[in-house]
Parts: structure tokens; C-alpha cells; sequence
């Protein structure tokens, strides 16, 4: 996990901005009530908590990083609250809704499990907890690079430990009485992968924290494989991102 605090000061910039912020905003937006007391878990600088807050909507951030909530604060002034995501400071069956954009796929699945466990002890009747999911696949779109990085991730026994599968949230969930109620989808504007870029990423060997089990030898030769691919500054399509929400029985 990077150092949220230090980062803070080019979150923002370096993550697509506002027009990101709102692209995912607006994707959670079909989801959530359009009234009461929503939660964002992991809601960094507020920067797309901030584009979901109505005068009918409150939205509160919480996050671990002091660094992230001093940007938030300004956004939402009040409502930024220093938590970790799987001890809530609400009571149980408070909140109207629980949202995490970009938290669960930075995180082993057993603390992602913690989070949403945590979400739906929150969360009120009828509630729903909202998540991004599945990032992974939506930067699969297809292209040349994709087949550079797949064939780079089949070279791994086991598939990355990731926390944000629906498929097991549906699972930690159900227990508690909390169901798959339906998902919506966002383009990550500005964010096509080109193989420069791409190259630029695996040689800084931070691919190595997403797909852990992946060897030196194999990242050298998906880097020398994308070098040699044409339009090496073109963006190749841009991806499409889920958000799945679930909702509490009423
Ligand atoms: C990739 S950022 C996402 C920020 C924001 N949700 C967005 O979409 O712009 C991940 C955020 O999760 C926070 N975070 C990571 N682990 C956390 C935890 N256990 N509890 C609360 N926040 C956490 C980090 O401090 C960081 O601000």
C-alpha cells in the first residue's frame, strides 16, 4: 500500500482529476438513495464523495490517511472522519448507505471481507453498500498490451489474491443479510494504457504488488514484448469499470 499521507499532494492530479471523480460518481449515484447518510470507506481527498453530497445526501469520508481527510476536509468540511473501514465509528443498522471507490482492490481479500462486514453492520434496512469491483478486468479491454499481460499473469500458479471479487463479497455478505441488488459501470476517461507507459510500470516493479508470485525474468520479457509493439505513446481504449452494490433486507 503506498503512503496515502505523502501521496495526497498529487492524488488528485495524478487519478484522472474531477472529470474520474465524476465519471464514478455518477455510476454510484444510480445505485444509492438519493436521501440520508452515506458512509465512504477509503474516501481519500472526497474528491468523488464530494460530487455525491446533496442537500438531501449527506456524505461523510473515512479514512485511515490524516493526509487524504485534510483534502476532504476542505471538500466537505466536518465530514471527515480518521477510521480504519473495519471499525466504523457509526452504530449498527445507522446508515443509509456505505460506498469504497478504489479501497477493496488495494487490500488482501481477508481485510476486504473485514470492510464489507463492517459496511453491512452499518448499514439500515434496506440499505446498500456500493463498491468498485473486478478492477483487474476492466483495464482488459482487449488490446495488444492485455495479451502482453495476461500471458505475463499466466506465468503465476495461482491468480492475485484480489479483494475486490463480487463473487466472494456476495458470499462474506449473505450471512448477513445483505444481497446482490445491481451494478453500473463507468469509462475511465484518459486512462487507455499505452505501451510506454505500460513498459514504464513494469520496470518500476510496482506490478510486483499487484500480482504477487510474478518472477524478474517474466516481467523482463512482457517489458522487451511491449517495446516492440507499434504506436508506443498511442492510448489503446480506454477501460470500463464496475460498481456492484448490495442491499440490506428491509
Ligand atoms: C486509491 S485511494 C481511493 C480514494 C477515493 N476513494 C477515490 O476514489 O478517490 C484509497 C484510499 O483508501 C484509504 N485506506 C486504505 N486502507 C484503509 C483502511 N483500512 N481504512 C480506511 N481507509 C483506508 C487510503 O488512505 C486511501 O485514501
Amino acid at each position: 500500500m503506498l503512503d496515502y499521507d505523502t501521496e495526497a499532494a498529487v492524488y488528485d492530479a495524478t487519478r484522472g482529476g474531477i472529470e474520474r471523480a465524476r465519471a464514478a460518481a455518477t455510476a454510484f449515484h444510480t445505485l444509492l438513495p438519493t436521501t440520508g447518510t452515506i458512509a465512504d470507506l477509503g474516501g481519500g481527498t472526497g474528491i468523488v464523495s464530494a460530487e455525491l453530497a446533496t442537500p438531501h445526501r449527506h456524505v461523510c469520508v473515512v479514512d485511515a490517511s490524516a493526509g487524504m481527510l485534510a483534502l476532504a476536509d476542505r471538500r466537505l468540511p466536518g465530514n471527515a472522519l480518521r477510521a480504519d473501514a473495519t471499525a466504523l465509528p457509526f452504530g449498527d443498522r445507522s446508515l443509509t448507505a456505505a460506498i469504497c471507490s478504489w479501497l477493496l482492490h488495494l487490500i488482501p481479500s481477508a481485510l476486504a471481507d473485514a470492510v464489507a462486514s463492517e459496511a453491512a453492520r452499518v448499514l439500515a434496512p434496506g440499505g446498500i453498500f456500493a463498491t468498485t469491483t473486478d478492477k483487474n478486468a476492466g483495464h482488459d479491454v482487449g488490446s495488444d498490451i492485455d495479451v502482453i499481460v495476461n500471458r505475463l499473469h499466466a506465468t503465476v500458479a495461482l491468480p492475485p489474491d484480489t479483494g475486490d471479487d463480487p463473487q466472494r463479497l456476495t458470499e462474506v455478505l449473505a450471512p448477513l443479510g445483505v444481497h446482490p441488488h445491481a451494478t453500473a459501470t463507468f469509462t475511465g476517461t484518459g486512462q487507455g494504457r499505452t505501451p510506454a507507459g505500460f513498459t514504464a510500470h513494469l520496470e518500476s516493479g510496482r506490478h510486483f504488488q499487484w500480482t504477487p508470485g510474478l518472477t524478474q525474468d517474466a516481467v523482463d520479457e512482457a517489458a522487451t514484448a511491449m517495446r516492440l509493439l507499434p504506436d508506443q505513446h498511442r492510448a489503446r481504449p480506454e477501460p470500463v469499470f464496475t460498481v456492484t452494490a448490495w442491499r440490506r433486507d428491509p
